[in-house]
């Protein structure tokens, strides 16, 4: 397995990542998070993470340890205290307007007054202004996609858990990102819809290859969908290792969940997470 350690200069991979299409490199400097207030929190300290255009990247670890605060910062909705972030050779650090952010509760981040088609619309609408015509045939192919062309004249209350979450989904693609940011955004599904999403963010992102990064709690889906998995340590979180994920696309559910290769690798992770700060390194599998 493909492990590499904190401390190096970052570098994403390249040579499995030729066919990029959509997306674009990510790179984050040594990027510190300390929160001010009545204690000061230090949230991440020396975060360094290079990803390839095109590439899926999952980042797990323990619990209020630093993620979604280094979604944020990647997102440029939150100002780190120190470091940078690009896109490309473009420093955006603080620059909210290049990528797209899909949150873990659909419910609030569907317009509830708007049609699912308002709703997809709406995400692309003010940044392409695109004739009618042409923004109800982008909205219709993104629903057909993920599989509600039928739904369009719904409200996002008449619709399942997992189908709002797909509406989500076709609405967060919709504008064409570079780069998707994702914080657990399949947390609040069950299952079996999980996996079904899972299957689905995965052909959607074979076919248009945008960058993608997913802050996940579950080991399984991180490894399912990732073509590498960063994990931080407690917080102030830093990245104490990153596992290359070697298993062949298109990966199925229930093959992956049986693969050996995938059993020792969450095997793997799953022992890292476990582990109390204090406990020593488990060799890299
Ligand atoms: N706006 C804020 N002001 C002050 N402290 C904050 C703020 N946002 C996050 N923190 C603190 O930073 C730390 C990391 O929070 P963060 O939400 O990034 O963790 P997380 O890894 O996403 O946790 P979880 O896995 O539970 O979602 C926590 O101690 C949290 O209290
Ligand atoms: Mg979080």
């Amino acid at each position: 397995m493909n492990v590499r350690s904190q401390g190096k200069a970052p570098e994403a991979p390249s040579s499995s990542l030729g066919a990029s299409r959509g997306g674009e490199s990510l790179t984050i400097t040594s990027v510190d998070k300390t929160f001010g207030g009545k204690r000061e929190v230090t949230a991440l300290k020396e975060v360094s993470l290079a990803v390839a255009p095109g590439e899926f990247l999952s980042i797990i670890g323990p619990s209020g340890c630093g993620k979604s605060t280094l979604l944020q910062i990647v997102a440029g909705l939150m100002m780190p205290s120190h470091g940078k972030v690009f896109l490309g050779a473009n420093d955006v650090t603080g620059e909210s307007a290049h990528m797209v952010y899909l949150f873990q509760q659909y419910s609030k981040s569907l317009l509830p007054w708007m049609t699912v088609e308002e709703n997809v619309m709406f995400a692309f609408n003010h940044r392409l202004h695109l004739r009618k015509k042409a923004a109800r045939d982008r909205c219709s192919e993104y629903l057909e996609m993920v599989g509600l062309d039928d739904f369009g004249k719904y409200y996002p209350w008449q619709l399942s858990g997992g189908m709002q979450q797909r509406v989500a989904i076709a609405r967060a693609l919709s504008s064409e990102p570079k780069v998707l940011l994702m914080d657990e955004p399949f947390s609040s599904v069950d299952a079996l819809t999980r996996m079904e999403l899972h299957a689905l963010v995965q052909e959607l992102w074979e076919r248009k290859r945008f960058t993608a990064l997913l802050v996940t709690h579950d080991v399984d889906e991180a490894i399912f969908l990732a073509d590498r998995v960063a994990v931080l340590t407690h917080r102030p979180a830093t990245i104490s290792e990153i596992v290359g994920v070697d298993l062949s696309r298109p990966r199925r559910p229930v093959e992956v969940h049986e693969n050996p290769r995938f059993l020792e690798m969450r095997h793997h992770l799953l022992n890292h997470l476990l582990r109390k700060p204090e406990q020593s390194d488990e060799p890299p599998v």
